[in-house]
């Protein structure tokens, strides 16, 4: 009899149980303010796109890549992931993040349809260590429908009424920050983005909506999102240091 996979290592999975990600791309980065899509902004002379997507494929347990990219640019971008080496599918996204990855899931399910785990990966948290897409992979490899990286939160939070004034304190140590990679059982969140109707910031906020538990694995300050030109400075940051070990 085969021995089940040894789901703790998820580099050794058979190609069938590593996951397909998904890449949603295709935001503008109004924020950043760089006047390009944010996935193109280069970070040390590389685009966060780039940096990304090389995370995701160098992780080990990572076997298909689709990118969600404005719908302009997808030549360019598709241009751009050759010229370094990568491999991946570029579909065009849609008006928000909730649409692109709908548009990304369908091209994935149709060019993967043995795909039986996904993950659900921010272009613009481009420096997320292997260690924790692994770990998402892993528990998702394990038994978890659904999977999210979370962190503690380091300040206390407020819950305000529309004019800013306090409405309550929740408990600080029962709330956690999210990250990507999400990563899901294929089933759990086609059917999620099937029912869940409309919009939500992250994929698990959907899956949740139909009921299916969520499980959480540690996240890390370096998957943080680059949102403004300080975190693009964090991202220089961090860049520098991986660079000089
Ligand atoms: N995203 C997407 N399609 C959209 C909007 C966002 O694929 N229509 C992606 C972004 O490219 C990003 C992720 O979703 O990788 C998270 O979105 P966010 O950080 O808000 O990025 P932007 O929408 O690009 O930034 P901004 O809101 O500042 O314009
Ligand atoms: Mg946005």
């Amino acid at each position: 009899m085969t021995p089940p996979p040894d789901s703790s290592d998820p580099t050794a999975l058979p190609e069938q149980a590593r996951a397909v990600a998904i890449v949603p791309a295709a935001g503008r980065g109004e924020r950043l303010g760089f006047g390009v899509p944010k996935a193109l902004v280069p970070v040390r002379g590389t685009a966060l796109l780039t940096h990304a997507v090389r995370g995701l494929l160098n992780a080990g347990c990572v076997r298909h890549v689709v990118v969600a990219a404005p719908p302009s640019e997808v030549e360019s971008t598709a241009a751009l992931l050759r010229t370094e080496g990568l491999a991946a599918d570029v579909v065009p996204g849609g008006a928000d993040r909730t649409e692109s990855v709908r548009l990304a899931l369908r091209h994935a399910t149709k060019v993967i349809p043995d795909a039986r785990v996904v993950l659900v990966h921010d272009a613009a948290r481009s420096f997320t260590p292997a260690e924790v897409i692994r770990a998402v992979v892993a528990a998702v490899a394990a038994g978890a429908p659904a999977v999210v990286p979370v962190l503690p939160m380091a300040d206390t939070v407020k819950q305000v009424d529309f004019g800013g004034t306090v409405l309550a304190t929740p408990d600080r140590a029962a709330l956690r920050v999210v990250q990507t990679p999400q990563g899901f059982d294929l089933d759990t969140l086609t059917r999620a983005y099937a029912e869940a109707g409309d919009s939500a910031t992250d994929d698990a906020g959907l899956v949740e909506k139909i009921g299916i538990p969520v499980a959480t694995v540690p996240g890390h300050a370096y998957a943080m999102k680059i949102t403004t030109p300080f975190d693009l400075a964090i991202a220089e940051f961090i860049l520098s240091r991986e660079e000089a070990q």
